[in-house]
């Protein structure tokens, strides 16, 4: 199941016809949400967003049915609660981030330490015999994997966070994310399906169509006028590209030049004069013309290593038609004025490469939702797409 090294791209998934039938209804979505959503490790945040003890963030998980505090105590420690009043079930957190000494509910001011202790009920003796301390926060599993933080709503998780990620990928990583700071966040509702959104961002078959304008000549070649994927690789339920581009039909504007020259290569294209280094899991075979890699963490979280850069993505369902997107841009920490203006250029860059990539989701979704088709097809560069619902089947129990 877990190759470490490179697969030819068709091998070992085939080729061919993908039934849509049954992906996409809201049937569907109920068994994803019982069968995967609330059993699976979810990447909720990033410890770089909880810096000072009482610093905390809530995350909405519809997938989950569920609304979530991420926050950090007074020993260091992050830890997740369900945002859920022992008392009478109201949410304790009502902003979506901020810093605090504790939580206190706004419906009759029961109030829970940073670590989900019960520590003050009003009139207590209106509740004789209530333990406080049997009636904290439900906490949810949460855990970190280069300084990205996971939360697992199963009250017994199957897994830890690291046999779930697996050694290759767990190991495989070490210290290039940690070496970015988070220098944009774009999110948008979109009404497509959580796998449509997701299937727009794991080939590069679409950039000489979609990106004709902003991106193409940066991912084709002439050997390979429709890009190139090099190694497509599955680790349990994850999977991985890795993208290859001579960048050899791309001249870059005056503007993309000083940017690279200013932040050290940090454009699309990067500086070839220069090798990034990158650990085992990333460009697996340190090839020359590497350009991009993308790992998907099961069954959403999208994690693409650039030419010293990163971006992130979060596909969040909210129903079986609707998804929450959030998009993240991670860079080195601009130190002068030289590099904010690096920083700025690809936050507006990036911005519109995926404004494009959003154009079609929703005329793909309604033509799912009217079946006028009962399948898709999928080419050889579309290997991770199919990699991932034959994933999706076997934890649902159905749909292929
Ligand atoms: S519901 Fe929270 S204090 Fe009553
Ligand atoms: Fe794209």
């Amino acid at each position: 199941m877990n190759a470490p090294e490179s697969r030819s791209l068709t091998a070992e998934r085939g080729n061919g016809l993908m039934p849509t039938k049954d992906f996409y209804t809201a049937e569907y979505h109920q068994l994803e949400k019982e069968r995967v959503f609330k059993k699976s490790w979810l990447r909720v945040g990033n410890e770089e967003l909880l810096p000072n003890v009482g610093d905390y963030f809530v995350k909405e998980i519809e997938s989950c049915d569920t609304s979530v505090i991420v926050v950090r105590g007074r020993d260091k420690r992050i830890r997740a609660f369900h945002n859920n009043c022992s008392h009478r079930n109201n949410r304790i957190a009502y902003v979506p981030e901020g810093n605090t000494n504790g939580f206190k509910c706004r419906f009759h001011s029961w109030a829970y330490g940073l670590d989900g202790k019960l520590i003050a009920i009003p009139d207590e003796h209106l509740f004789p015999g209530l333990s406080k301390a049997d009636n904290g926060l439900a906490e949810v599993a949460c855990d970190s994997w280069e300084g990205f933080i996971f939360v697992n709503v199963d009250p017994k998780p199957a897994k830890t966070l690291r046999e779930y990620l697996g050694e290759e990928i767990y190991n495989g990583y070490s210290g290039f994310f940690t070496q970015f700071t988070r220098v944009g966040k774009l999110t948008s509702v979109v009404n497509a399906n959580w796998k449509v959104f997701l299937d727009a961002f794991v080939e590069s078959y679409h950039f000489s169509t979609v990106h004709a304008a902003s991106a193409s000549n940066v991912v084709t070649s002439r050997e390979f006028p429709n890009g190139n994927i090099d190694a497509f690789r599955e680790f349990g339920p994850h999977r991985t590209i890795s993208v290859t581009s001579s960048v050899e039909l791309h001249t870059p504007a005056l503007s993309e030049q000083l940017v690279g020259k200013f932040s050290g290569g940090q454009t699309l294209a990067g500086d070839r004069t220069k090798k990034v280094e990158t650990p085992p899991q990333i460009n697996p075979k340190k090839r020359a013309d590497w350009l991009s890699d993308i790992l998907i963490v099961f069954p959403m979280a999208n994690f693409q290593a650039l030419q010293g850069f990163f971006v992130s993505q979060n596909y969040w369902p909210l129903s079986h038609d609707r998804t929450r997107w959030e998009f993240e841009i991670y860079m080195r920490a601009p130190r002068n004025a030289a590099e904010e203006v690096a920083v700025e250029y690809n936050r507006n860059y990036l911005r519109d490469v995926v404004r494009e990539d959003l154009q079609n989701l929703n005329w793909v979704q309604s033509n799912l939702n009217a079946r006028t088709k009962d399948h898709q097809i999928l080419g050889e560069m579309e290997t991770m797409v199919r990699s991932a619902y034959k994933t999706l089947a076997e934890q649902v129990g159905s749909g292929w």
